[in-house]
Formats: C-alpha cells, structure tokens, sequence
C-alpha cells in the first residue's frame, strides 16, 4: 500500500514538473530544444544541443561549413529527426506528433526560407505564397486574398501575377520569404537565406526581416555567413564541431 502511493506520489510530482516545464517554455520561449543530438553512421554532426527562442526574438546561428547548423535547422523544423533530444514550439511537442499531424503542423507553425527559394516555376507569384494556404485548405479566394496581402508586406503588389523566372533573384526570394509568412507561423526557419544575393539585394532583405519582427513580432531563426546580418539580429550563437561553443547578444 505504502509502495503503491509513493509510486502515485511520485508519478504526480512528475507530471506536474513536466506541465509546469510546459507552461513556462510556453510563455517566455517560441522555441525551446532539448538535448539534440544527431549522428550518421559514427559521425555525431549535432552534438547535445539545447537552446531556447524567445517570442519575437531573431536569432542568427553562425560557424563554419561542415558545423551542424543546417542539420540543427532541419532537427528544430522536424525535417529531420534527432536520435535524442526535444523540440517544444509554441507549447508542442513536435517529435511526439505523429508523422501526419507533425506534417500539418509544419505546415501551419513553421516557415521555410531557404538559400535557394525553391518555387514553383510554372506558378505565379501568388499562387506559390498560395500553397501553403491551399494546404491548409483554405478556399481559393481566401487565399488569394491572404497572399496578396503578403506580397505588399513584401514589396511585390506590382508582380502578383510574375512567374519566378520573370523575377529578380531578390524578388524571388521576397516571394519565398511571403510564402513562408502567410500562415502567421510561429516561427521563421532561414537557412543561408541571402547566400545566393548580391550585397545590395541581401542588404534589402536583412531589412525586411527587421521589418517583419516590427510589424508581426515574427520569431526568427536564420543561419548565416553575413557578419552584417548576424550583427542586426538580437543573439548570435556560433556553431562548431555540432555544438554551440559562443553566444553573442548584438547591441543594436
Ligand atoms: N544525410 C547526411 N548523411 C551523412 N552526412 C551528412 C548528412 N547531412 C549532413 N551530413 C554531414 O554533416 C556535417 C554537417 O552538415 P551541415 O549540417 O550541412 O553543416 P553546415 O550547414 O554547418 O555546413 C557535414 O560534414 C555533412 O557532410
Ligand atoms: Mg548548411
């Protein structure tokens, strides 16, 4: 009897430290990651990562190639699962998701920004910032309403109805950027996202995520090779060998 209600006793105070845990992440961090670790085949490429997002923070994540950071990306968006560790976003367990509610999850909560912006080239403008709506399964109209919205927040009202090969490498990649936002998502994943621009074009899209985070408290992670980017954002983590060996707080 004495046995069977410590047992009760204890399994109690776990829980409740496991929803008090939850309800403190929730309320001060967007993104809160555990203990991520990730190995292929011997080589450990994220090694026991933890860190924590706050709501409306932009943080950059900086190092060599080779580092971890676009694998550590891809674990915190659940593109790729670790073989330890956890993912709170917004107060869900993301690796606890089953694949399809994971799927639609991703979908809602996280935006993708990637070096290269990976529309699709026989869609519009507004039908690529469409998709993920349409996904969503919201109606044409609605849509359509929401990505044009969008794209002014972006600066692109005037090629609504462009395909991205009659699009500037900085418009497409406004085009990503819209794509990524029209959800309302809880948080922005940005891998490299001005690797590919020339300094002029990178500069106007630093901007606009600044601008972003001013206009819709937008909750950013993007990694970088721009110091200029890096030194706009809140923190800097650098990244090496898969483990955040420095953090900087930019004094903007
Ligand atoms: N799917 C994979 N299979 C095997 N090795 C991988 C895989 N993905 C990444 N790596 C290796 O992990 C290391 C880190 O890669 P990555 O996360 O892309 O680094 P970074 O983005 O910092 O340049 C690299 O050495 C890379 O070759
Ligand atoms: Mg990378």
């Amino acid at each position: 009897m004495k046995i069977a209600s410590d047992g009760v006793i204890l399994k109690i105070l776990w829980i409740t430290c496991r929803v008090h845990w939850r309800i403190v992440a929730t309320g001060l961090y967007m993104l809160s990651a555990k203990g991520l670790s990730k190995k292929y085949a011997t080589f450990t490429v994220v090694n026991d990562v933890s860190l924590d997002v706050a709501r409306g923070e932009i943080v950059s994540v900086t190092g060599p190639s080779g580092a971890g950071k676009s694998t550590l990306l891809h674990l915190l968006g659940g593109l790729d699962k670790p073989d330890a560790g956890s993912v709170l976003i917004d107060g869900t367990d993301l690796l606890k998701l089953p694949a399809k509610k994971q799927a639609r999850f991703r979908n809602d909560h996280i935006g993708f920004v990637f070096q290269f912006h990976h529309l699709l080239p026989e869609f519009s403008a507004v039908e690529n910032v469409c998709m993920p709506l349409w996904i969503k399964g919201l109606g044409k109209k609605e849509a359509a309403e929401k990505a044009r919205e969008m794209l002014a927040v972006v600066g692109l009202s005037h090629r609504l109805e462009n395909k991205p090969s009659e699009l500037s490498g900085g418009e497409q990649q406004r085009v990503a950027i819209a794509r990524a936002l029209v959800t309302g998502p809880s948080v922005v994943m940005a891998d490299e996202p001005t690797g590919n621009l020339d300094s002029e074009n990178a500069h106007l899209i630093h901007r606009l995520f600044l601008d972003l985070r001013q206009q819709l408290g937008q909750t950013f992670i993007m990694i970088t090779h721009n110091d200029a980017l890096a030194l706009m954002t809140d923190r800097t983590l650098m990244m090496q060998d898969g483990r955040i060996v420095n953090e900087r707080r930019n004094g903007r």
